[in-house]
């Protein structure tokens, strides 16, 4: 049996100004973003909003000390709606405050706590890569335990995912580049993924077509010519969160979270340096399959040969952001056996979803490949 499921209201709105007007953004709202964002866009137009600055509570990625040091802060708070504008790490983090009970987080991600929705979740991405908007997965670094945690309950589901391209205006070309990398192993994993349907994959192509076109148009024309893209790729990484959302994502995403947990490489980076490496296997061990389509559909956007996609695809990612070698992030090579530990035992969610069997040997192999 296969489902498809698309939970939240998706709002299209062309700037921040008819969000706040139409929606009645103030009292009652708790706003979760970055003092940066909320100045430029929201400061003038907001009255009456609590409003949370995620830069208050740490850096890097997501923790569970963070949450932590967010509740006990905005515990005796009463708002009725949660508006996350932000990329991964805020979305991830104030998805959980739109439940009734948030501490100890730990609990709840432990599922001690059941996971009840108590407020309105409204989200606003400003980056083109997490998909998170219209997903129901928080990703927490728990800190004691040194190691990611993924809570994934219906009741993380937004209420309204939110569209605004003016959000991406000033996002740097660096940020644009992993986010929509991300997005693009989000297509292109669900697309392979035994969870994948006919009606996911359509998300997925969709998602691949526009960015990989939109990266041909930057390379063209130089990194200003995503000015003009923002709405395509905000639309894109959407699309993307749709299929992995229902489809899952495997391999590249698992195999690159000990590099995120141990170096902090930030998850489109890390996402990156793994994605050939895990598709060239893919090819190699099971070519015949549904890999062909794929590859089909690779070909004539990328305008090669069958046997040259993934070079050719490289070659194009690399012109959008050079790729770096494992070792160049201070990973060592006795390092690639314990990364390898940790995705054979903490990663089976996620490697339950991949195109064919990798074992053990393949995972070192495709890091030894990498370094
Ligand atoms: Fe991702």
């Amino acid at each position: 049996m296969k489902q498809f499921s698309l939970v939240p209201d998706i709002v299209l709105v062309e700037t921040c100004r008819e969000f706040v007007e139409t929606l009645g953004i103030g009292a009652g709202d708790l706003i979760i973003t970055s003092e940066h964002t909320y100045t430029a866009y929201f400061k003038d137009l907001v009255k009456g909003a609590e409003v949370v600055f995620i830069r208050k509570y740490g850096q890097g990625e997501p923790s569970d000390e963070m949450v932590e040091a967010i509740y006990r802060d905005i515990k005796d708070i009463q708002y009725n709606r949660v508006v996350a504008v932000g990329g991964g790490t805020i979305i991830d983090m104030a998805k959980l405050f739109a439940l009734a009970t948030v501490s100890p987080v730990v609990d709840l991600f432990d599922h001690v706590i059941p996971a009840v929705k108590a407020k309105e979740l409204l989200i606003l991405p400003t980056t083109c890569g997490t998909g998170s908007e219209v997903t129901n997965i928080s990703i927490l670094e728990i800190k004691a335990r040194h190691t990611k945690m993924g809570l994934s309950v219906p009741e993380l589901f937004a209420d309204k995912a939110v569209l605004i391209p003016e959000l991406l205006a000033d996002l740097p070309f660096r940020f644009f580049a992993t986010s929509s990398i991300d997005a693009l192993v989000h297509a292109m994993e669900s697309y392979l993924s035994p969870k994948a349907s006919l009606i996911s994959e359509v998300f997925s192509v969709q998602a691949i077509e526009m960015i990989l076109s939109g990266y041909q148009k930057v390379v063209r024309g130089g990194e200003v010519v995503r000015k003009s893209l923002l709405n395509d790729f905000l639309i894109a990484s959407t699309y993307a969160g749709i299929a992995f959302g229902n489809a899952g994502c495997g391999a590249v995403h698992a195999m690159s979270y000990p590099l995120g947990a141990v170096y902090h490489v930030p998850h489109g980076e890390a996402n990156y340096v793994i994605f050939t490496g895990v598709f060239k296997t893919y090819l190699k061990l099971k070519p015949m399959g549904k890999i062909e389509k794929l590859n089909s559909l690779l070909t004539i956007i990328l305008d090669c040969k069958q046997e040259q996609v993934y070079d050719e695809l490289e070659k194009l990612l690399n012109q959008i952001l050079q790729k770096k070698p494992l070792h160049e992030y201070g990973v060592s090579k006795e390092e690639l056996r314990s990364f390898t530990e940790s995705v054979m035992k903490k990663q089976g969610r996620l490697m339950a979803n991949n195109y064919t069997e990798l074992t053990k040997d393949m995972v070192f192999e495709i890091y030894n490949q990498l370094y």
